[in-house]
């Protein structure tokens, strides 16, 4: 007996996006994020495994922010010892555990972390599904020194931040730092911090000091930090601003998993505002018993995943409605079970 289950999404206000899934396998996409927070200079384990078979010939490679090389395994071969790539961040200060291969163990040890060791990390195996095997937020927090015990000069303006134009999806924020040396590194980063990668940044310098404008563009409502780290004299001074887009229910999210009796749904809407009350609802317009949903709220803005297990083909919908700004978006999640015998 063999259960071919089928389903897809559709956004019922955009009917030219179109996602389609055509089955469920029920493998799980390594997506799961660990965040590990930690004082700059401490040492790490990054942890990842496959399962636990032996991978003393087998490849693996952890990459920071998908571009950067940390490190790679290849059969015994390894950076500095057969292989060339890794980012000279990373040089002499990574190492696996030679002798936890044979149990499937890929962890590495970051030596020293610095504040540019921020970022994510992720463990890819790549001759296998899934490819990736772990996924690590990395959260290096700088150590404030009282700076008028340094004899360095140094200058450390305090960044100013500035919405320089939204619409009800998407705003711009600008951060400037006038003046600072030795030259910072400005990011900035939503209140989980995760750094915001869709940026343009400009660089200019004046009587040997760095000016620096770092735009960015967010599609999310969230308190948002524009950081400046200036490692020389290990000093880090941010600036936080608020976006509130009313536009931000418009991004549901519908997922699905197989449960033992039929098919979970879940519908999450982030970083709303005001809340959104969520219901499920069946193709003739009935409230599906749901569990609690579930909601996460930080100055005014929230999160809410609410859930639903379904067992007949229908098309189901995600109502959220944000009643004080009469917004109500309907997303329509068609769950078709077809069951077949297959020998
Ligand atoms: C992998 O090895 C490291 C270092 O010995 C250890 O700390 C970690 O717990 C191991 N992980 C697993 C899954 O065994």
């Amino acid at each position: 007996m063999f259960l071919l289950q089928r389903s897809w999404t559709e956004m019922e206000l955009l009917p030219l996006v179109c996602f389609c899934l055509l089955t469920c396998s029920g493998t799980t996409f390594g997506d799961e994020v660990t965040k590990m927070i930690l004082k700059e200079n401490e040492d790490v384990i990054l942890p990842c495994s496959l399962d636990s078979t032996n991978i003393k010939s087998e490849t693996f490679d952890w990459k920071k922010d998908d571009q950067k090389e940390v490190f790679m395994y290849q059969n015994g071969k390894l950076y500095n010892n057969g292989l060339s790539g890794q980012d000279p961040q990373f040089k002499g200060r990574v190492f696996h555990f030679d002798d936890q291969l044979q149990s499937g163990n890929a962890s590495i040890f970051i030596n020293k972390t610095k504040v540019s060791d921020n970022g994510r990390y992720s463990c890819i195996f790549p001759h296998h599904q899934p490819r990736t095997r772990s996924i690590i937020e990395l959260i290096v927090d700088c150590i404030l020194k009282d700076r008028t015990k340094e004899n360095k000069p140094g200058s450390c303006p305090k960044p100013s931040v500035t919405n320089l134009d939204e619409t009800d999806d998407w705003a711009l924020l600008q951060c400037e730092v006038q003046g600072a040396f030795p030259e910072p590194e400005v990011q900035w980063l939503d209140s989980d911090n995760n750094r915001v990668h869709d940026v343009e940044q400009q660089v200019t310098q004046s009587e040997g000091k760095f000016n620096i404008i770092l735009n960015a563009t967010v599609k999310k409502s969230d308190v948002y930090r524009c950081v400046s780290t200036q490692e020389e004299i290990c000093h880090q001074v941010d600036q936080k601003i608020k976006v509130t887009l009313q536009g931000a229910a418009l991004n549901p999210v519908i997922t699905h998993h197989e449960a033992k009796e039929g098919m979970l749904l879940q519908c999450e809407v982030r970083g709303a505002s005001p809340k959104p009350k969520l219901v499920w609802k069946d193709g003739a317009g009935n409230i599906l018993p749901a569990d609690k949903p579930k909601d996460k709220g930080d100055k005014g803005i929230y999160s809410v995943i609410l859930k639903a297990t379904v067992t007949k083909t229908d098309n189901y919908r995600c109502v959220s409605t944000q009643e004080e700004i009469h917004h109500e978006v309907i997303l329509r999640h068609m769950c078709l079970f077809l069951n077949q015998t297959l020998d």
